[in-house]
């Protein structure tokens, strides 16, 4: 880092599409940067930075995004502007040739550096800075609940997905750097800390936290730290030691995001996700005998290439049997880089929008009954505001009365779609 960016501050605002991994990178660069002279600003026409970080993953967020910064260059002409994240990976230098007022492209990759970076352009330089970097160490306040990046980039080539090409090979950080950050935060207050990676299962560290289920062991360890979360495991090695940590230990929080794309086996491997419909399924009851009060949450993409009514009443009847707690789903959207873009995107747009549909209905119906499981019982919640908190299940819980910070066994009288009632 070249130290201070500029005086007096300088407002920075920005706007984040996408994943989780991209809100931990947004994260990342709004502190860095108010490390560096700036105060963040809910009011993009107040900033002197705005910055798009943004995501590649479907055609459709990577237009939006588009349409955004257009809108924003017309409309905040004050401020300097960055593209960050998967998509400035992939344009790259063609940003410039679509939106000239852009000052600065950074991938994922290189946000450690996004200090020196912003100096540049405040000296009327552009600046590109698509390669790899470290991950930087970071200090940070800790605020109730903190992202913890453990993994970047992977290695699963999924036949649909761009992350490997865009956020590059899997590389693990370090256990010890880990540790490190989480204490660091814990000592600022946070409570909760959610471990990110794109398949955590695959998580290698050195000495005696060889896994990831000996990484949450430690974290869990950390004075202050209440509940863990992590994102995400890949269904095809989920270890069983893992899921024995996560029955032993009441921090971890009662919540596995599985996702599982397809119930149709025909579609697992031409996705090449290296399991079948049956296998998954084995893995859930796996999980939910040695973890009773668990619940699974999952991604699913309709119309993949060929997805035929067969195969996609397969991916219902899955659904029906898996009772997940939530649903992300998703249209099939063909990406440049990807295996899966020479084969023929062939399902209509139509009989995407249907399934898609029928997908988030079940998503509903089974999101209730999954609520309605723990009418009568308790749950550990974490109110992140007065009256609001989540559960270990990562259910919503309202409470009145609850304050801010408070950790408390709550009995839940009543459930809706989306919450429960303590
Ligand atoms: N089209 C549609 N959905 C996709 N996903 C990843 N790539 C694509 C694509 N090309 C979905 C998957 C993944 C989630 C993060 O995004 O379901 O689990
Ligand atoms: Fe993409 Fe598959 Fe890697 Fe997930 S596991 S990031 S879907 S390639």
């Amino acid at each position: 880092m070249k130290g201070q960016v500029s005086k007096p501050i300088k407002n920075l605002y920005i706007r984040t599409f996408g994943c989780q991994m991209n809100f931990a990178d947004s994260e990342m660069m709004k502190n860095i940067l108010e490390g560096s002279g700036f105060a963040y600003t809910e009011k993009p026409e107040e900033a002197d930075l705005i910055i798009f970080n943004s995501c590649s993953v479907r055609a459709h967020a990577e237009d939006r995004l588009f349409s955004n910064i257009g809108l924003f260059i017309k409309k905040y002409p004050q401020a300097k502007f960055i593209l960050a994240g998967c998509t400035a990976k992939r344009f790259c230098q063609s940003v410039f040739k679509k939106f000239p007022k852009i000052d600065a492209v950074l991938s994922p990759a290189e946000i450690s550096a996004i200090s020196d970076i912003v100096e540049d352009i405040f000296e009327g330089r552009k600046v590109v800075a698509c390669g790899e970097r470290e991950y930087p160490l970071l200090k940070r306040k800790g605020r109730m609940s903190e992202y913890v990046v453990i993994q970047t980039g992977c290695d699963n080539f999924c036949s649909y997905c761009v992350v490997p090409f865009l956020r590059g090979r899997e590389k693990c950080r370090p256990p010890e750097e880990i540790l490190e950050e989480v204490r660091s935060i814990a000592e600022g207050g946070t409570k909760e800390v959610v471990l990110l990676g794109q398949n955590v299962n695959s998580y290698r560290g050195d000495g005696k936290i060889s896994d990831f289920a000996d990484l949450l062991e430690r974290v869990s360890e950390i004075p202050g730290i209440l509940r863990i979360r992590f994102l995400t495991s890949h269904p095809k090695d989920i270890p069983d030691k893992l899921i024995d940590v996560m029955a032993a230990n009441k921090k971890i929080a009662r919540h596995i995001h599985l996702p599982v794309q397809s119930g149709s086996d025909r579609i697992l491997h031409l996705m090449n996700r290296n399991y079948t419909s049956g296998k998954y399924l084995e893995t859930l009851e796996k999980i939910r005998n040695k973890i009773p009060d668990v619940v699974v949450t999952t991604d699913i993409i309709c119309g993949f290439p060929t997805e035929s009514e067969k195969d996609f009443a397969d991916t219902v009847k899955l659904v029906e049997k898996a009772q997940f707690a939530g649903i992300f789903s998703f249209k099939y959207s063909p990406r440049e880089e990807t295996a899966a873009y020479k084969m023929t995107d062939d399902v209509p747009q139509k009989t995407k929008e249907e399934r898609l549909k029928d997908i988030q209905n079940l998503a509903v119906k089974y999101a209730f009954s999954e609520r309605k499981k723990f009418v009568g019982k308790k749950v550990e919640v974490l109110f992140e505001k007065d009256g609001v908190g989540h559960s270990s299940q990562n259910f919503l819980v309202l409470k009145q009365n609850a304050k801010a910070g408070e950790f408390l066994e709550v009995k839940i009288r009543k459930a809706s779609r989306w919450r429960l009632f303590g």
